[in-house]
């Protein structure tokens, strides 16, 4: 060969290797086996932390949390509803800040997986879309439906667009590995036929052309079109096989716990069966799970979808509501994660060859070219240990449990063999007192007066008129009572029964509270029946109807109902009955103290707040109630324990921590039993005490004196008795025989 041929032809190959080089320096691809990072398979362990549900100055630490605990990848939805909050007018900002939260990532050095949706589910309020989305004119969410899809396509082209600007896609050099379009629409789809398969299809493309350059996925979604990825969510995902062989095998969603609603217990899984998911859905051929949640968090304000979703968000995860390791998941977790990791090369070269050691056991072993060798040893019998025999060693695999063998001779972990002990949490008095409370009641006197308020004959829907800018919306009419009527008939009072499509209601005759109703997550809607006091001429009544988070699952959610929707009767009168349903009703929009704005400095002075006690207590109405604290010192968790209050809102110097009730956890509470499937409900605790008595304060949120601290109750809860509590966790030292029953 010529010297001039042999260096063009270096120079070919060397062009060949930069560019190869630039391509293989950031991209994403995937094949059978393994999402491709730079050219690599990779084994990804991933974890959901959702931006908004902690301040921005946990984030850092949250997320070391995460890789120190062996995560390589952070997950988050991202929240539509809290970056439009109308129409054009965006919010990223504070919690919202999801640029600075990706570059956390980045700069802690782990990879994010972005699940735009926008349809988020998430136990968010309206499952992530705005409310406002529900006045677009023609609209129908989540189906072939024009204007659904062009505002759908606007927001993820926004996100995208505001990622792209950052360069924060792997594509780009940034951390964004994966994308997930759409939530778990396989049901939808299904129920929709035809328009839910147009519609999906579109949404692919619509993806797809966006140009990441890193993949798509689809959460529980069989017909995901290619090339994006259908990804499997739940407890165990080992039955679970891409829609097609080119396809690599993704868990989107594994459940560390679960979530909880006001009025049912709190869940927790044991780590043992989580560990043990996990080895089951790796030794298939698994090459990526994201625990859901691995930091649960906070849903502040009135984020809680649900309705009832508690505004704790802690889903018994690694790492707790405040920010606390949660032991034994976290460190149980920890050693499953290095002992797959150990296992890496072995798992991305080759599939499980599958072979018997028993009824319920068997091995998967892994056997790559290169002479790497793994295996996965499994029991899948949910009460009894075995010993089998494995490579002519012998091995004890307790219950409903696998053991990790990197090479395939030494068991190096076991899923139900837990190295670490039980963290305790606790809750601590701080040194901070409040300043003595003072209370401003509700003003129920000049009800429909305002400016706002309007009439409109019959009854409306809630969120038609609120556009969910509230929880609360008045109900208002009268009636009229002859003298004859207003007397007791055969020594009865007259009743009222108020139908609510949900979530509560409480009645307000004449001024006087009657009584009140509640619905649960399962059946939200609710009948208030009831006595009256009526008299001679004109009465009034009040129905204050309360949203409690709006939806965020179902088909065609948007077009639930909420509020009172009736009929309402008059009951015992001395002509029989009264339908109050169809008549005259007057409507305002919320309290009047939001329309004052106490719950910030700026507005509480705009009324006069009563000193004392027994203004606090006295006769059961609305009342808002204030305080004034210092922060404490130190940098632990912080608290407010509401155990005394009953139902409302609260907040601290103008921003919300949540909705707070003290309703009490009905259901069967168990000692949280390891054996075999699990599934919610098998393991319970709290019943019979409230399903949230702590509400977290953020220390970002205070200052070091004068703290504001804002309540409305809707109960007659009594505010003397709240405290600021700081968390502690304390996690004993593994005993003895702990470590003794490891070296087995
Ligand atoms: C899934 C959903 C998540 C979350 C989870 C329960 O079905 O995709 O967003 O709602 O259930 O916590």
């Amino acid at each position: 060969m010529e010297t001039s041929s042999v260096s063009k032809l270096l120079m070919v190959l060397l062009t060949a290797l930069l560019v190869g080089s630039e391509l293989i320096h950031c991209s994403v691809t995937y094949d059978k086996k393994a999402i491709i990072i730079n050219g690599q398979r990779r084994i990804l362990i991933s974890g959901s932390i959702h931006y908004p549900r902690s301040t921005p100055d946990m984030w850092e630490d949250l997320i070391r949390k995460a890789k120190h605990g062996g995560l390589d990848v952070i997950d988050t939805y991202v929240f539509w509803n809290v970056h439009e909050p109308s129409p054009g007018n965006y919010n990223f900002e504070g919690r919202y800040d999801l640029v600075r939260f990706i570059k956390t990532v980045q700069k802690v050095g782990l990879y994010a997986h972005l699940r735009i949706g926008p349809y988020v589910c998430a136990e968010w309020n309206f499952g992530g879309f705005p409310v406002w989305l529900k006045d677009v004119p023609g609209i129908s969410f989540r189906t072939d439906n024009g204007p659904f899809k062009a505002a759908m396509q606007g927001f993820t082209q926004k996100i995208v667009q505001m990622m792209k600007n950052k360069k924060l896609f792997q594509s780009q050099g940034g951390p964004i590995i994966l994308s997930q379009i759409e939530n778990e629409y396989g049901p939808e789809s299904r129920a929709l036929g035809g328009a839910g398969h147009a519609y999906i299809n579109w949404a692919a493309k619509m993806a797809v052309e966006l140009g990441t350059g890193v993949p798509w996925v689809m959460c529980k979604e069989d017909d995901a079109p290619d090339p994006v990825i259908n990804t499997c969510n739940g407890f165990y995902c080992d039955t679970f096989s891409p829609n097609k062989p080119y396809k690599p095998t993704l868990w989107t969603e594994s459940w560390s716990g679960w979530f909880t609603e006001f009025g049912g217990p709190i869940h927790q899984r044991p780590v043992q069966d989580l560990a043990f998911a996990v080895a089951r859905f790796i030794q298939k051929g698994g090459s990526y799970v994201n625990y859901y949640m691995y930091h649960g968090g906070t849903n502040f304000g009135r984020s809680a979808g649900g309705p009832f979703i508690t505004t704790s968000y802690d889903y018994d995860a690694p790492i707790d509501e405040y920010g606390l390791i949660r032991q034994p998941k976290y460190d149980h977790l920890k050693d499953l994660h290095r002992a797959i990791k150990r296992c890496q090369h072995a798992l991305v070269s080759a599939d499980p060859t599958v072979t018997s050691l028993g009824t319920y056991q068997q091995a998967h072993v892994f056997s790559s070219g290169a002479g790497k060798c793994a295996a996965f040893l499994a029991n899948y019998h949910p009460k009894s240990a075995a010993r089998v025999t494995f490579n002519n060693r012998k091995y004890h695999l307790p219950p409903w449990s696998i053991s990790i063998l990197p090479d395939c001779r030494t068991a190096v972990f076991n899923t139900a063999k837990v190295r670490v002990q039980t963290s305790q949490f606790h809750m601590l008095p701080t040194s901070s007192k409040f300043s003595s409370w003072e209370t401003y009641e509700e003003d129920l006197s000049s009800l429909a007066e305002s400016s706002k308020a309007f009439s409109a004959v019959g009854l409306l829907e809630q969120i038609n008129v609120t556009k969910d800018r509230t929880d609360y919306l008045w109900y208002i009419t009268s009636v009229d009572i002859s003298l004859s009527e207003s007397f007791l008939r055969g020594g009865h009072r007259p009743t009222i029964s108020v139908q609510s499509a949900g979530h509560a209601v409480h009645v307000f005759v004449n001024g006087q509270f009657s009584g009140s109703a509640f619905g649960t997550r399962e059946e939200r809607s609710c009948t208030f029946n009831g006595p009256v006091n009526l008299h001679a001429g004109t009465n009034k009544i009040a129905l204050l109807s309360v949203a409690v988070g709006l939806p965020n699952v179902g088909h065609h959610f948007e077009t639930w109902k909420t509020g009172i929707v009736g009929p309402v009767f008059l009951h015992g009168l001395d002509r029989g009955n009264k339908d109050l349903t169809s008549q005259k009703w007057s409507y305002q929009i919320g309290l009047k103290g939001e329309a004052m704005n106490l719950v910030s400095s700026n507005g509480v002075s705009s009324v006069d707040w009563v000193r004392g006690s027994l203004a606090a207590q006295g006769q059961q109405s609305l009342k808002w109630h204030k305080a004034y604290f210092n922060a404490p010192e130190g940098n632990e968790p912080l608290a407010l324990d509401l155990g005394s209050m009953g139902k409302g809102q609260v907040w601290i110097n103008g921003q919300s921590i949540g909705r707070y009730w003290m309703a009490y956890a009905k259901g069967d509470c168990n000692s949280c039993p390891y054996s075999g499937t699990f599934r919610p409900g098998k393991c319970q605790l709290g019943c019979g005490q409230p399903t949230q008595r702590w509400y977290h304060v953020p220390r970002s949120w205070l200052k070091s004196t004068q703290n504001l601290l804002v309540i409305f109750e809707e109960l007659g809860g009594n505010p003397w008795k709240i405290s600021l509590v700081r968390r502690t966790v304390h996690t004993p030292a593994a005993t003895k025989e702990v470590k003794e029953l490891e070296q087995d």
